[in-house]
């Protein structure tokens, strides 16, 4: 890599584009050529929420968003959520409401509930923030599950 190459920060990584086409989806990227595949392909239409990950601190659709319209961003997937401390704080609400079961879904809620909390801490209301998830769907786990970890992640965010 070479000063002035294009790059992605992924997870604190610095990524060349350098092999990346213009009409490449960042969820290819990250699952096919980096091998980040805890970002999940479903519908590929942005209807399911599976494969949302966190651009320069917003959440968005990886499916509906090309690499190269992103480039020199920073990004965040699930692989790196831990080390971010409301990343962290919305895992621990996960697994502690037993909020999934085949675990397909989940990164997609993790990643847009850390993005909305991230961006709300604790001042939004819990209607509010389970109105904007949902674009994520789960085919599990009926939902009451994961809305207590919707509740438990809002009142423990930093
Ligand atoms: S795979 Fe992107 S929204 Fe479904
Ligand atoms: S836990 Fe299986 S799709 Fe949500």
């Amino acid at each position: 890599m070479s000063p002035g190459d294009p790059v992605l920060v992924v997870n604190g990584r610095s990524r060349t584009l350098d092999e990346v086409s213009d009409d490449e989806l960042l969820l290819d990227t990250l699952r096919e050529r980096w091998r980040l595949t805890g970002t999940k392909e479903g519908c590929r239409s942005g209807d399911c929420g599976a494969c949302t990950v966190i651009v320069d601190g917003r959440s968005v659709l990886s499916c509906l968003t090309l690499t190269r319209e992103v480039e020199g961003s920073t990004v965040l997937t699930v692989e790196g959520t831990a080390q971010d401390p409301t990343g962290a704080v919305v895992l621990a609400a996960f697994e502690g409401a037993g909020a999934l079961q085949c675990g397909y879904c989940t990164p997609g809620f993790v990643m847009a509930l850390t993005g909305l909390l991230r961006e709300r801490g604790r001042h939004g209301d819990v209607a509010g923030l389970l109105e904007d998830l949902q674009g994520n769907l789960c085919r599990c786990t009926g939902y009451a599950t994961i809305v207590r970890a919707v509740v438990a992640a809002r009142e423990a965010a930093p």
